[in-house]
């Protein structure tokens, strides 16, 4: 079942690894699992069952994290399907079974105490080439999706600390064109988990910063986003317009935020290199879509309180006075 409420990462995990809540657990029959999973030959039964009981099971990652080779046993699922991804003939079963071990990847990737370690061990990294692949087959998309799913958990901690070294890693790993991609080609879920991640990111204050550095970056996050709002007037969603107008409004926060823009030798008579700071502000609200200001996305608004919230902020900080905040059915309660 897809909990319409569950949080991005889930909803991914959800849609392409369905877990089954209810069922009694049997210690040892987990434990001896995780042992299969040494084991070739009982591998892919293995990551079935576990996969199926990630939910259920507490203590889970720690059992996956701790015991002798079962991360490396995760690993080689991931890395032997690289061939399928280049040339690219993935078939059915072999994504099913991946995403079994990336639904496990995502469970250690869930945890307070495994994150740290599995971040630090850099294994997200071996599951970007899954994030560069741009075939729209079935197979293909679970893939990027399970993969998003893992990234997701790590940005959904409390742990300021924590959260702050997952987003280094992130940023310093390039996510966030990868993540543009998805967003400006994926289908609606694999969009939703890929704008959530960008959300987080935009967020944390590095993660702002790290965005408004140059103008190149800032421009490419608000045509993404520019056209995605394109795309949500002709199929609405009202939870990834949620995470899109969450993006936007950060965007808009900072009034004293600027980013140095190198103008191009043709613009600039005084040649390259001369710095020109503009505010990010202005240049959000040059190229904010009219959809945003209208009654284009009302009935989605109307059902979401707290995003109309974040829209109104947005007009406010870009002091924009759009028709949507005179609507009698959109007004604060
Ligand atoms: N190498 C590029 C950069 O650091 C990566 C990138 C492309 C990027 N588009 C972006 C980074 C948008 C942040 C935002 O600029």
């Amino acid at each position: 079942m897809i909990d319409a409420r569950a949080s991005p990462a889930t909803l991914a995990q959800q849609a392409a690894v369905p877990s089954s809540t209810n069922l009694a657990i049997n210690t040892d029959e987990i434990m001896q699992w995780i042992i299969d999973l040494r084991d070739p030959s009982k591998r892919e039964f293995a990551l079935l069952e576990l996969s199926k009981k990630r939910d259920s099971v507490p203590d889970l990652p720690l059992w996956l994290w701790h015991s002798f080779g079962t991360m490396s046993a995760l690993l080689q699922e991931v890395v032997a399907i690289y061939p399928a991804i280049m040339p690219a003939n993935l078939t059915a079963a072999q994504s099913n079974r991946v995403c079994n071990a990336l639904a496990l990847m995502q469970c250690v990737a869930s945890h307070r105490e495994t994150r740290g370690p599995f971040l630090h061990a850099h294994i997200p990294l071996y599951l970007y080439p899954f994030l560069h692949t741009t075939k729209v087959s079935r197979s293909f998309e679970y893939l990027r999706l399970t993969s998003l799913g893992v990234i997701g958990a790590l940005v959904k901690t409390d742990d300021k600390e924590q959260l702050l070294v997952v987003i280094n890693f992130l940023l310093s790993t390039e996510i966030i064109p990868l993540c543009l991609r998805i967003m400006e080609q994926g289908t609606e879920l694999s969009k939703t988990v890929a704008t959530f991640i960008l959300q987080k990111i935009l967020l944390d204050d590095t993660g702002l910063l790290y965005i408004c550095q140059t103008y190149e970056r800032f421009s490419h996050v608000a045509m993404i986003l520019g056209k995605m709002v394109m795309k949500l007037t002709r199929e609405p969603s009202v939870r990834l317009l949620k995470h899109v107008v969450r993006c936007y409004s950060r965007l808009s926060d900072n009034p004293s935020l600027i980013f140095s823009l190198t103008l191009d030798a043709r613009v600039a008579q005084g040649g390259a290199g001369q710095n020109v700071k503009v505010r990010a502000q202005q240049a959000l609200k040059q190229c904010l879509p009219d959809q945003l200001k209208d009654l284009t996305f009302k009935n989605c608004l109307k059902e979401d309180p707290s995003t109309m919230n974040w829209l109104r902020q947005l007009l406010t900080n870009l002091e924009i006075d759009g028709q949507v905040l005179h609507d009698e059915e959109l007004l604060p309660k």
